[in-house]
């Protein structure tokens, strides 16, 4: 639990007293009662702490727990880092057996108050579904969190999202077999249930097969579980105004089908439905807060599985947009979906602009690593808008080209298009990117994509604020861009 509190009470169990260096210096901290400023005084005094960013320095003062925390210089303080420390500070082992825990903030302005709740909720998450253990970590649902600031709204908007967050955090984290197609349907029909200005689309196998989605069909193929494409119509504004729509790539299991991952690949490939999983806490987030703003959330769900159904290298499919495509690689499923799911939403609904977002392509991940999404975008206002979304919320994303002669690199001999770059090995991000263009860029649609593959999931160790498993990548980003642009 996480609640708002005016002014400074420091009784509870343990209080956090975030303070810069200046503060450190000038000896200036607000509403600290006396004998605790005697004790922090000392603790300065003697070099104990000096604000320095991370440092974190313990005290006992009327039989609870003070923790200094150190958020370095005012000047270039880091909203990243503002996080990592909140993060560090919630999760030492000072506070493991601590209940109840007050938090006093550096300053009041409102990017300090959304870093440091963002902090404690992003940072603290930790998917502990399948752990029977005992001697785990808390985290913030196990904590009653007081923080000391006078931003009810700024507090409960960064709340909302946080949340919205950390359920796109659980759909990834989910096993496969549970979090398949019908689950997420059932999601998202809970959340939508009784809300206004709401109306839903769901394409099963069945509709699929009438409306000739062949590309999406054929993924799913070799899989037991149901296909689905869901569009979700948030009518937030008046009807004239134009619609945006997102798109998320909700394989639950990409197993790569016959052109089959390999070890080291393939197990976490649960996460391939991250793009679909943020549609879902982007919608929460909206249904929340209600802006008025005209929204298509789509989630485009298939399973690529490997079996004597599934679909074949070397084949030629027709999508739903009409156009054949030579299947160079059956792992390259992705842009397959989104395209069938791209063209009906543009022919169906004619948003005026189209975002997708995937967990498209490996070689993402090579051209910039996991802290940055792969933006592509032929329309620069676009494009622009989502940079400073990614800036301002630090769900980072780095923009990557698109140009006219990268129309050869997915060009076939035998049909239309192909879903493999040319030359092989080359720009795998942005020749993935290309196929989804010619597929976009269509009756005027402005189109921005988002490869999510290196920032929707850590593997190995803590990355930033964020554990092992899913992140949320893409949340913060479009939940700021949509309500705002
Ligand atoms: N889902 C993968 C991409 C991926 C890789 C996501 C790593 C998350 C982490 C995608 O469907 C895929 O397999 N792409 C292939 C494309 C290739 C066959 C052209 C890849 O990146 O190797
Ligand atoms: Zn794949
Ligand atoms: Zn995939």
């Amino acid at each position: 639990m996480i609640a708002f509190q005016p002014s400074a009470k420091f009784d509870k169990q343990a209080s956090i007293i975030l303070l810069d260096q200046g503060e450190v210096k000038k000896k200036s901290f607000p509403e600290i009662p006396k004998n605790l400023k005697k004790l922090v005084l000392s603790a300065i005094g003697s070099n104990q702490f000096s604000g320095d960013e991370g440092q974190i320095f313990p005290l006992v003062f009327d039989q609870k727990i003070i923790l200094l925390v150190g958020v370095g210089a005012k000047k270039d303080l880091s909203l990243t880092a503002l996080r990592m420390t909140v993060r560090k500070a919630f999760m030492s082992a000072y506070l493991a057996e601590i209940k109840d825990v007050e938090l006093h903030l550096h300053d009041q302005k409102d990017d300090s108050v959304v870093s440091v709740i963002e902090g404690i909720l992003i940072g603290s998450y930790k998917w502990k579904k399948y752990i029977t253990r005992k001697d785990d970590d808390k985290t913030v649902d196990e904590k009653n969190v007081y923080l000391v600031i006078n931003k009810k709204e700024v507090f409960e908007d960064a709340i909302v999202i946080c949340e919205g967050n950390n359920l796109t955090r659980d759909l990834i984290n989910e096993n496969a077999d549970v979090a398949t197609s019908t689950h997420i349907e059932k999601v998202i029909q809970k959340l939508i249930k009784g809300k206004k200005n709401i109306s839903v689309e769901i394409l099963n196998k069945k509709e699929m097969k009438t409306k000739g989605l062949g590309l999406h069909l054929a993924v799913n193929q070799g899989s037991n579980k149901e296909p689905k494409l869901i569009i979700v119509k948030y009518a937030g504004a008046s009807k004239k105004e134009p619609y945006t729509a997102i798109v998320g790539k909700g394989i639950t299991y990409d197993a790569g089908g016959i052109n089959l991952k390999p070890s080291g690949h393939i197990e976490t490939m649960r996460q391939d439905m991250s793009g679909a999983g943020a549609v879902v806490g982007i919608l929460k987030n909206f249904l929340s807060l209600k802006p008025k703003k005209n929204i298509l959330f789509v989630c485009t769900l298939a399973e690529n599985a490997i079996g004597s159904n599934a679909y074949k290298p070397g084949e030629i499919i027709k999508g739903y947009a009409g156009k054949t495509v030579e299947i160079g690689n059956t792992d390259a499923e992705g842009r397959l979906v989104l395209a069938d799911a791209i063209s009906y939403v543009i022919k169906n609904y004619k948003p005026s602009r189209l975002i997708d977002i995937a967990t498209l392509t490996g070689a993402c991940v090579v051209a910039l690593g996991c802290d940055y999404t792969g933006l592509v975008s032929t329309d620069d206002q676009l494009a622009n808008q989502l940079l400073a979304s990614a800036q301002k919320t630090d769900d980072r994303a780095w923009r990557l080209p698109s140009y006219k002669e990268l129309k050869s690199s997915v060009s076939s001999k035998i049909a239309d298009i192909r879903n493999l770059g040319f030359p092989k090995g080359a720009g795998g991000t942005i020749t993935a990117a290309e196929f989804l263009r010619q597929f976009a860029e269509v009756d005027g649609t402005k189109w921005a994509h988002l490869d999510i593959a290196g920032t929707a999931f850590v593997e190995g160790h803590t990355r930033m604020y964020f554990a092992y498993g899913a992140t949320g990548a893409a949340v913060r980003l479009l939940t700021d861009f949509l309500r705002n642009k």
